[in-house]
């Protein structure tokens, strides 16, 4: 793997070879040293599960991480985002994970590095792509069933500025499970491979996970009642169906589209499973990409 976009240009075998991967690291005590690498942490959005397990993951595997700053860099006295990317690859970086409001950024910053051979990792594009998180959600949802094949999945919320939405459902149907999502008329948003059920009880009538979405509160072009969408959208002990697992990227806005309650429950809890998983599958993902590099 040479570089880590977009779920939609994945194969099955490349989305399976991360998953056990990230088992080996996790149950089997995996480690590897990768002292000779060299990355950068480039958030240009904000980020807490994102950026620290990249940051563990990369301190794990014995190699270096780099926390660009973009309030003290030179881009803030114009310096073109692929000059910055040519400068720190000669300086010596060979890996930038990249988090951006921008869903062409990463691509661009691609074909405009030239100067040595570096990779990018996608750690969440504008509303469109978020392929770790989708990947550490797979995850979590395999360790729990087994087989994705054939389960249900329901997506509720905010699924018009949901980047998770999008790369994860991408993710579910490579690997055949059935997908819905129900939100309110000011969140929905019609995508490939995803059955919209306006409802929430019908939407999760018989689902085996289901995704909370945060609502965006950074992304809303106007003003929501809130009233309303917890009332006819959020997800609580009352609703949660008896053999569903709950999980949601985070961060979670507590009480609005999960209530206060569920999260403080057991049935919370794969919500922070979710966050260590993601440690173990962002390890997997710069193995792979870490060992394309010495190839080079
Ligand atoms: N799920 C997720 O991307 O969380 P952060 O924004 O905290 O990284």
């Amino acid at each position: 793997m040479e570089n880590l976009i977009d779920i939609e240009s994945m194969n099955n075998d490349e989305i399976e070879k991360i998953i056990s991967l990230a088992k080996e690291y996790k149950f089997d005590n995996l480690r590897k040293n990768f002292s000779n690498k060299h990355a950068a942490l480039m958030f240009f959005e904000n980020s807490t599960r994102t950026r620290f397990s990249f940051e563990y993951a990369i301190n794990s595997l014995s190699a270096h991480p780099y926390i660009f700053d973009n309030s003290k860099s030179s881009s803030q006295k114009g310096e073109e985002a692929y000059d910055t990317i040519n400068n720190l690859s000669a300086i010596g970086i060979d890996t930038f994970i990249i988090r951006t409001k921008d869903e062409f950024l990463i691509k661009d910053l691609k074909e405009k590095s030239y100067y040595n051979k570096v990779h990018f990792i996608n750690a969440g594009s504008g509303k469109t792509s978020h392929p770790t998180q989708a990947l550490l959600d797979y995850f979590t949802i395999k360790e729990i069933f087994g087989e994705i094949k054939g389960k249900k999945v329901a997506i509720i919320g905010d699924i018009r500025h949901s980047r998770v939405a999008k790369s994860n459902i991408a993710l579910l149907n490579k690997v055949g499970a059935k997908v819905v999502t129900s939100a309110p008329i000011y969140f929905k948003e019609e995508i490939e491979g995803a059955k919209y059920v306006q409802n929430l009880d019908e939407a999760i009538k018989d689902a085996n996970v289901i995704m909370c979405l945060r609502v965006q509160n950074e992304r809303l072009e106007a003003a929501i009642n809130l009233e309303d969408f917890i009332k006819n959208y959020q997800i609580n002990s009352d609703n949660l169906p008896q053999n569903a697992v709950l999980i949601h990227p985070g961060p979670v806005n507590r009480g609005i589209e999960v209530s206060n309650e569920l999260i403080n429950s057991k049935r919370g809890q794969t919500i922070l499973e979710q966050a260590e998983n993601g440690k173990y599958v962002r390890m997997a993902i710069l193995d792979l990409i870490f060992s394309k590099g010495e190839e080079n």
